[in-house]
């Protein structure tokens, strides 16, 4: 195992945590030194001299929305096309493209000198809000590439990269059929949820009489301020572990697809999606040292069982007196930690997700509580090959993780996010070309 899976000097294990105090100390310092230098100035109550650059880049080697800081909120979609025509399909990359880029570059604004008697690109909801670090990432689900019944709609069937094939049904799948699939998606992520919003809006509306939605997420993140690690619904700390997106020879080795990948789609990444139902009433009547159990972490600190730093190693190898593990072998920290996986690691980017209440059965007997939450995770991971990432680890973990007495997974979709763009181009066109 090298240094970085076991979490040595250089591993992700460490980089986090002095990442994350590098940051606090900066951005104190930073804090500071505007603070003073207004009260120098004598200004009254204007902190912060210079706006803050809100915009992330939309064009570049790899798709934003993969690598970037996670932001609080994200709308998820997937349409499946209705066209036969392939130009229909580059048309519509080359529009969303487009369309992408410009809103990615801030706040619309409404033209003075509009016609009134024109269609509006956009729905003016995000007109004169910031760009609210909005990325836009877009992917190509196995059936863009060949129908289930084998038609090759778009003359691209010998293209599809062997990774990129339909997921395994897993252990305990409990899928709907209208939250699985697509042939395309697209992710919006931003800090305001009206952003999101807007944009997706926008972009669905360029497909029409060429895809129709298929289905669709919204989610939000517990992102905390100065670098802290976000709590999920569950009240843990979600993504201590994760690959550190700075460290470019992690992300080579297990975010971008390389040289075994198809031309068209080195410097993508595959995407797993799947909303995962959390039994959230069941979890609020556990004890804390069950679901602690259950997580193999504490939940204040987020350290591993037995320590008390969030960073600290999770040395899963560790025994109690009795001989029994310190961390429960089919806790889920254990069951997803590389050294219990041959080393395989995916880059997490999971938001919650709570669309309110759901009936789950008629009302008998009367005591029962009927009606529970329809929330959990939108988990989402990506990687440089499903089946060396996500199907590996799930598999194992579908059967004996402890958290499964908690979560259904009722969706589930793959997606290949293919590199990114220069201005000029769009969105998968040397699959196309
Ligand atoms: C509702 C479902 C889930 C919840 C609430 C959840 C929550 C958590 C929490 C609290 C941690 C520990 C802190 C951390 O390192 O981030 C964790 C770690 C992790 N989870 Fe999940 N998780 C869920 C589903 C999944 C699934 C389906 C997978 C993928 C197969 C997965 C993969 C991982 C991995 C790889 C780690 C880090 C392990 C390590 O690097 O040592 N999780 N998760």
């Amino acid at each position: 195992m090298n240094k970085l899976t076991q979490g040595g000097p250089l591993g992700r294990r460490n980089f986090l945590a002095r990442a994350a105090v590098a940051a606090t100390v900066a951005s104190l310092a930073e804090g500071a030194k505007a603070l003073t230098s207004t009260r120098q100035a004598g200004v009254r109550t204007e902190v912060c001299a210079k706006p803050v650059d809100d915009t992330v880049p939309f064009w570049g080697p790899h798709q934003a929305g993969i690598a970037t800081a996670m932001q609080a909120h994200t709308y998820f979609i997937a349409f499946d096309l209705v066209t036969e025509q392939r130009d229909d399909v580059i048309r519509l990359l080359q529009a969303w493209t487009t369309a992408a880029a410009q809103m990615s570059r801030g706040p619309a604004r409404f033209d003075p000198k509009a016609d009134p008697q024109a269609r509006p690109a956009e729905s003016g909801a995000a007109v004169d809000l910031p760009a609210s670090r909005l990325t836009i990432t877009f992917g190509f689900g196995p059936t863009l590439f060949q129908t289930k019944d084998g038609r090759d709609r778009y003359g691209i069937a010998a293209r599809r990269p062997e990774a990129l094939r339909e997921l395994p049904v897993f252990v305990g799948d409990q899928l709907v059929p209208e939250r699985c699939g697509g042939d395309l998606s697209i992710q919006a992520c931003a800090d305001n949820p009206q952003v999101v919003e807007a944009a997706v809006r926008r972009l669905a509306r360029l497909a029409n009489g060429v895809a129709v939605m298929r289905w669709a997420q919204t989610g939000f993140s517990g992102s905390f301020p100065h670098g802290q690690t976000g709590r999920n619904t569950m009240g843990f700390k979600d993504g201590t572990l994760n690959i550190p997106t700075q460290d470019a020879s992690a992300m080579d080795k297990f975010v971008w697809a390389g040289e075994e990948a198809p031309a068209w789609m080195r410097g993508g990444s595959y995407m797993v999606i799947r909303p995962i139902r959390i039994s959230l009433e069941h979890w609020d009547d556990m004890t804390t040292a069950f679901q602690e159990e259950t997580v193999g972490r504490h939940k204040t600190s987020g350290a591993p069982m037995g320590k008390h730093g969030e960073f600290e190693a999770l040395e899963l190898e560790r025994t109690q007196a009795d001989g029994q593990p310190v961390t429960n072998e089919n806790s889920h920290a254990a069951m997803s930690a590389p050294e219990n996986n041959d080393g395989a690691q995916i880059l997490r980017r999971a938001f919650s997700y709570d669309n309110g209440i759901a009936k789950i059965a008629e009302r008998w007997p009367p005591w029962r509580q009927l009606v529970t939450f329809d929330a959990g995770l939108l988990f989402q991971c990506y990687q440089r090959d499903p089946r060396a990432g996500f199907i590996k680890m799930y598999k194992k973990m579908a059967t004996i993780d402890m958290l499964n007495q908690f979560t259904t997974h009722t969706g589930s979709a793959i997606f290949a996010c293919p590199p990114g763009v220069e201005p000029g181009g769009y969105i998968g066109q040397h699959l196309f070309t």
